[in-house]
């Protein structure tokens, strides 16, 4: 993890009534030790973010979206934007989440854009980029993940980097119970802040990659004990606030 600040970050997707959330937000936030070393998190879904802020405010514990549209504002129903996300309190919003490459069409150049929305809106974006199992068979790993990161970095720079996290989240092991080994992470993780590092040195130094795909409390501490695994996002786990709080401790 080096000198990076380490990032724990809930993905909720699409879970949770009202009662649920509020008994888990307590939770992660009895759980959450301000003697942790990492930066803690959750994303739930937009319509549970007013109860996530009314809870989480003042507890060091940040907010996020799942996703925002490319818009700031208008005729767009059903979309919603940075400004309202960020109107309460959100900090960080997930990006190009695999789930929505897949079942929502989202492509690499509708993700950059997206990018840029979070920016401008004044959130820190996390840009999740991750193989299929596919694409991993056929040896395509990086070629996967440089065209997804580079869709991003050839319309804004490396520049756009300085306040962006980025989530490695090969989709063979999202939600599969399949983690990916820390070895295979890690090359990855590497190969993906040398891919920064050919634009900028210092700033890939800075920029923290999250693993995601089934980290657990069980094996979060030997992936986190990778040098370029800087924290994790976090699915199914970030549903119990046992386990997420965890993979928090294990983060250090
Ligand atoms: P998982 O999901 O932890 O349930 O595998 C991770 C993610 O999709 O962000």
């Amino acid at each position: 993890m080096g000198t990076r600040r380490p990032l724990v970050a809930g993905n909720w997707k699409m879970n949770g009534s009202r009662a649920e959330s509020a008994t888990l937000l307590d939770g992660v936030k009895k759980g959450v030790s301000s003697a942790f070393r990492a930066e803690v998190a959750v994303c739930p879904p937009f319509i549970l973010l007013p109860l996530a802020a009314e809870k989480l405010a003042g507890s060091g514990i940040a907010w996020g979206g799942q996703n925002l549209s490319v818009h700031s504002a208008g005729a767009y129903t059903g979309e919603v934007s940075g400004p309202m996300l960020k109107d309460y309190g959100c900090t960080y919003v997930i990006v190009g989440h695999s789930e929505r490459r897949a079942f929502y069409s989202e492509s690499d150049t509708l993700v950059a854009e997206k990018f840029a929305a979070a920016q401008n809106a004044g959130l820190i974006p996390i840009l999740c980029v991750g193989e299929t199992l596919q694409e991993r068979e056929a040896g395509q790993t990086e070629a996967v993940v440089a065209r997804q990161l580079e869709a991003v970095l050839d319309k804004h720079g490396i520049g756009g980097f300085k306040n962006a996290v980025i989530a490695y989240e090969p989709v063979w092991a999202i939600g599969t119970g399949k983690t990916a080994t820390p070895q295979q992470a890690q090359d990855v993780h590497r190969f993906i802040r040398g891919r920064l590092a050919a634009r900028d040195k210092a700033v890939a130094e800075n920029t923290r990659i999250l693993y995601g795909g089934s980290m657990k409390g069980g094996n979060a501490g030997e992936l986190l004990a990778q040098p370029d695994i800087d924290g994790g996002l976090i699915g199914g786990a970030s549903l119990q606030a046992d386990e997420f709080i965890a993979i928090g401790r294990a983060a250090g």
